[in-house]
């Protein structure tokens, strides 16, 4: 049997550890940038080296786990426990040299997620939770916002890598929304926006096209925090809605034809 708080507290360590190493070498801005599927879609040494360290350390600690990670093969030992690792989610912040990254790590049995951390190098901000344990932030619990108006609601969202190339891009649904709000923020990571509503400094937030590394852990930990998830499938691709269930039944109602439509 796996003890969560243990596994919570090494995996922060290993978060913390990446993530002072990512700061340096943005520091020092020394690291090359390929492009990937598209040229907006990149990939620096960085997001590897990072990739390549939590899989050994996983590796060295839980040998028959399986591995899922954004940047190299799935590692399948047929164990019911899988780790879903998004390296660096934010790279084409990290890029630039804008400083909102974040490493983000989680662990499922089978289908459910046990254990979610994300650890946002640039803020120092470490939040995690565990499966019907809570959120937190560092050593304190989160809760989302309790705001239920649209009008009153600052919301986050993110554009797909081939949002120059496919018609159902946000374009659409941001159009429709967008007057509705009080501000839309898009910060170029999905987990620190699904870490900001955990913690109530962003009201909601939906996006189309997500992979499960960008939001495995961020889901867990909204969803300990008192939050509401909605996820359905259209053409094949993951819509995600997340806030307080008044937020998301509103977003969805107004979101999800649009995407359906276009
Ligand atoms: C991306 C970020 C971004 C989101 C993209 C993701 P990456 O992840 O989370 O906010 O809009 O859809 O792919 O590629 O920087 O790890
Ligand atoms: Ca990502
Ligand atoms: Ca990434
Ligand atoms: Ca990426």
């Amino acid at each position: 049997m796996i003890n969560l708080e243990e596994v919570a507290a090494l995996v922060k360590k290993w978060a913390r550890e990446i993530g002072d190493l990512q700061k340096e070498k943005l520091a020092k801005k020394n690291f090359k940038v390929k492009t990937k599927s598209t040229k907006t879609d990149l990939v620096t040494e960085i997001d590897l080296l990072s990739e390549k360290i939590i899989r050994e350390k996983i590796k060295a600690k839980f040998p028959q786990h399986n591995i899922l990670g954004e940047e190299s093969h799935y590692t399948d030992n047929k164990s019911s426990y899988t780790w879903v690792i998004d390296p660096l989610d934010g790279t084409n912040n990290y890029a630039n040299a804008y400083p909102i990254y974040a490493v983000s790590i989680a662990l499922k049995k089978e289908n459910k997620t046990l254990m979610g951390v994300i650890y946002l190098p640039e803020l120092d901000e470490m939040y995690y939770a565990i499966r019907g344990k809570g959120a937190y932030k560092g050593d304190s619990k989160i809760y989302i916002s309790q705001k239920s108006e649209l009008e009153t609601a600052l919301i986050a969202t993110g554009f797909p890598y081939d949002k120059n190339d496919s018609k159902i891009n946000n374009l659409a649904p941001l159009n429709i929304i967008l007057p509705q709000l009080r501000g839309i923020r898009r910060s170029g990571s999905a987990a620190f926006d699904l870490c900001s509503v955990a913690s109530s400094r962003i009201d909601a937030f939906w996006e189309f096209k997500l992979k499960e590394w960008d939001y495995a852990a961020g889901l867990l930990i909204i969803k300990e925090a008192g939050g509401e998830v909605y996820q359905t499938e259209i053409e094949q691709s993951p819509l995600l809605i997340a806030g307080s269930k008044e937020l998301v039944s509103k977003l969805r109602q107004k979101i999800e034809p649009i995407y359906i439509n276009t």
